[in-house]
């Protein structure tokens, strides 16, 4: 069989964990060829290529981003979308002029919906699922999650002790644009004490009153992590929600306040060992179903240590968000963290 891969969207730690995974196990356990595909779909449709090997897919598995490249996309979605038949059967030509029996597509839920797009055009395809937001429907964790915790939990713990310093309160602003896993489990392992999530919504009164309660009772600063993709009523003027809500605070509170915005560095670098290994285990996977001939799935971790697929139909259009009633809102609550509301 001859397979392609291929990245799109945002990239993530543990990329190239993944496309080393697929490739050495395609070529090692079951003879396969293997290519490339360069800068995500566009690199199909011009096909943008190169031969994958085991010696090329050597000494990548610690290196960030993706040695493929990648981008968002938005001239192939048209394509997609276009009701010219035309436009749409390049795309099957291309695949058809690579000579390939599958592709495995790479991506967070845009890429997973476009791969669906391209099994409903008739195209054998694997996706497997990558983002940093760890918001992909039908699997419970996504590589590039553990190691942007890591990143925000360690920034977290770095603003401990010049908020300490200055009693300042420290508005940190991480990544996730609906959905604010990074924001909860890098809040709770930093110890913020106001954790701000786009699914759980605030009330400004409340954060006010718990910080004005924290300092009357002696605590000296307190943190505040807000997920960047948190609806602020009536907008923030063109400003990040951290420095929207490090004024605010301020003029409500009295208490000297200041920003970060961590941005890209949660994205960057070398991934964590669990997303290596993460990576590693789905590539595995996404081989024995092309091995298997189940197309037209997505690889699903479920729980710690179960790896299995789902149907892509089912992945497509949908965001895995946080729930009030999730095991980390409720023992933040437990503890006397306020979720803003
Ligand atoms: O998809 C992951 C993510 O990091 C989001 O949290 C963020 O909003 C978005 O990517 C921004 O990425 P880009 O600027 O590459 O579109």
């Amino acid at each position: 069989m001859k397979i392609g891969i291929l990245s799109s969207g945002g990239d993530c730690p543990g990329i190239n964990a993944t496309i080393r995974g697929v490739g050495k196990t395609a070529i090692n356990r079951y003879g396969m060829d293997v290519i490339g595909i360069h800068n995500g779909f566009s690199g199909l449709l011009h096909k943008d290529i190169s031969t994958l090997t085991d010696a090329s897919l050597s000494g990548i598995l610690t290196l960030g981003g993706t040695i493929l490249g990648t981008a968002r996309e938005k001239e192939f979605r048209k394509i997609l979308k276009s009701p010219d038949r035309s436009d749409r059967d390049k795309i099957k030509t291309a695949y058809k002029e690579l000579e390939l029996d599958c592709l495995v597509c790479i991506g967070g839920n845009g890429t997973q919906r476009t791969t669906w797009q391209l099994s409903e055009l008739g195209l054998n395809v694997v996706g497997i699922p990558k983002t940093i937001d760890n918001d992909v429907y039908g699997t419970d964790i996504t590589f590039g999650f553990q190691s942007a915790v890591d990143i925000a939990t360690d920034a977290i713990d770095r603003l401990h002790s010049t908020a300490s310093s200055h009693q300042r309160v420290m508005v940190i602003e991480l990544m996730g644009h609906h959905a604010g896993w990074i924001t909860l489990y890098a809040g709770m392992a930093g110890g913020a004490d106001v954790i701000l999530l786009p699914e759980l919504g605030y009330d400004m009164k409340v954060i006010v009153d718990v910080l004005n309660k924290r300092k009357k009772s002696g605590k000296a600063y307190s943190i505040v992590a807000v997920a960047e993709g948190i609806e602020v009523k009536g907008g923030t003027g063109g400003h990040h929600p951290a420095t929207y809500f490090a004024r605010e605070i301020e003029r409500l509170t009295g208490i000297e306040t200041r920003e970060t915005v961590l941005g890209y560095i949660q994205r960057g670098g070398s991934p964590s060992p669990s997303d290596r290994n993460l990576g590693t285990l789905m590539g595995g996977h996404a081989v024995k179903l092309i091995h298997n001939k189940r197309f037209g799935r997505m690889v699903s971790i479920k729980g710690i240590d179960k790896i299995t697929d789902v149907p892509l139909e089912e992945v497509a259009d949908k965001l895995r968000l946080v729930t009030r009633d999730h095991i980390m809102v409720k023992q933040g609550k437990r503890l006397g963290i306020s979720f803003g509301k």
